[in-house]
């Protein structure tokens, strides 16, 4: 996480920046099958129950993809706060 100086006096947490790594698998269960990366960016407002992302890129069979997908919390761990997210994804690749 980075942020600016200011982000803590925001009530919108302007200038925060997140990097998050979820793996992405083609069910929720830890052993699922993995599948190729898609690279999402935007506004990941966590108690919304579905938050719009863009897809700005991925690899493998995704590359240049291009899209958008809903995002929802499928089950969060409240201990860890580890959370298993069920993304709706739309995309054209090549
Ligand atoms: C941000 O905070 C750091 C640490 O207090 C300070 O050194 C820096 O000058 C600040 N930057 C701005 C743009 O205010
Ligand atoms: C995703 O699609 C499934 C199956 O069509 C649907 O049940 C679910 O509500 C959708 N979720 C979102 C966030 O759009």
């Amino acid at each position: 996480m980075a942020k600016a100086n200011t982000t803590n006096a925001s009530p919108t947490l302007l200038g925060e920046v997140v990097v998050i790594y979820d793996p992405l698998t083609d069910g929720p269960e830890l052993l699922s099958k993995m599948a190729s990366t898609l690279t999402v960016m935007g506004r990941n407002l966590v108690p919304l129950k579905v938050r719009e992302l863009s897809i700005i890129g991925g690899t493998g069979a995704f590359h240049r993809a291009r899209g958008y997908g809903l995002k929802q919390t499928y089950s969060i761990a409240t201990a860890t706060l580890n959370a298993i997210e069920h993304y709706n994804v739309t995309v054209i690749h090549y």
